[in-house]
């Protein structure tokens, strides 16, 4: 039997840098094909009558309903899968699930806890896996982003970009992406709270780690933050809300980086935490684009593992 090649994206290591760049200037393109509906037919033949697989143990506004819209727009579908309703959710072995829902699915999307869940999941998967978040990446959220960036100020390579908070799933993304994108990442977050130590220090040429986030801010092209606490910390919450106090994003901190700076968060946003609520409403805020962004940014990613995927 002849070996089947799959492609999974569960961190944005699995895509060469130049394929994360074929990817943005993808999904700009399906992007004006989707707002000026030129056709009947979808602009994404690839995805047609293909079934998408949601398997997500935490909640999710933007995710679930970026690939839900992106496969009906093309033609295909989508299952939501909550571990309330499947054996998945009461203990069924992954690597059982992962064989049999592969030999049903297209492609399947995983939101899960452990990040080790999901490399097990791809490993028994015989179709391509995609990252919804876990908590050491969301790398589908860096598509966008790298999307929006680029809509806005054209490449992000040699720019300095500001990680501000959480040294979390979305920082530890950002570290890839500095990688795969070609920026320099200053991260400034409380002590205690920093990514992987691993992950700073194989990418200690372009991550700069600080406590202060003015520092962190000079020169920054772009400035990005996500929530102090993250699906799954809830009980921490009250000691990260007086941890972080200081690391909220406002507009005077926007002032402190370069003239031409925008600001991004993943969403959904904590007003008063980790950003103000004047900041998300900045002119320099790019938060609603960039939402919309997983949208394009994820249907260029379905096609491209669906391409990529050969028998
Ligand atoms: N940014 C993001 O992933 O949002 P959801 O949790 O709503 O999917
Ligand atoms: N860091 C956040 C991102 C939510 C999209 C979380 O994991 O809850």
């Amino acid at each position: 039997m002849k070996t089947k090649f799959v492609r999974h994206f569960l961190t944005l290591l699995d895509l060469s840098p130049q394929e994360c760049n074929t990817l943005i200037e993808r999904a700009i393109e399906l992007k004006k094909a989707h707002k000026a509906c030129k056709s009947s037919e979808p602009s994404c033949q690839q995805l047609k009558n293909k079934v998408l697989g949601l398997i997500f143990e935490k909640s999710s506004t933007r995710t679930r309903v970026s690939f839900e819209a992106a496969m009906m727009q093309s033609g295909g579908g989508s299952l939501f899968l909550s571990p309330r309703d499947t054996q998945f959710g009461r203990g069924e072995p992954t690597e059982d699930s992962a064989r049999v829902l592969s030999r049903m699915l297209d492609i399947i999307a995983i939101r899960t806890f452990e990040h080790q869940r999901l490399e097990k999941f791809a490993k028994y998967s015989s179709v391509p896996v995609i990252n919804a978040l876990t908590d050491d990446y969301h790398p589908c959220q860096l598509l966008a982003d790298m999307q929006t960036y680029y809509e806005h100020k054209g490449s992000i390579a040699g720019n300095i970009v500001a990680w501000i908070g959480d040294g979390n799933n979305m920082c530890q993304s950002y570290i890839n992406a500095a990688k795969q994108f070609d920026f320099q990442l200053n991260i400034a977050c409380p002590k205690g709270f920093e990514p992987n130590q691993h992950l700073i220090a194989t990418n200690k040429n372009r991550v700069h780690l600080c406590h202060d986030p003015v520092t962190a801010v000079k020169e920054a092209k772009l400035i990005a933050t996500d929530v102090w606490t993250s699906m799954g910390q809830e009980e921490e919450q009250n000691i990260r809300l007086k941890t972080f106090a200081s690391f909220q994003v406002t507009p005077k901190l926007l002032d402190q980086a370069d003239n031409d700076v925008i600001f991004m968060h993943c969403l959904p946003a904590h007003r008063g935490e980790e950003v103000s609520a004047l900041t998300l409403e900045d002119s320099r805020s790019v938060i609603w684009d960039e939402a919309e962004n997983r949208l394009h940014a994820q249907k260029a990613l379905l096609e491209f593992l669906l391409k990529s995927t050969q028998a």
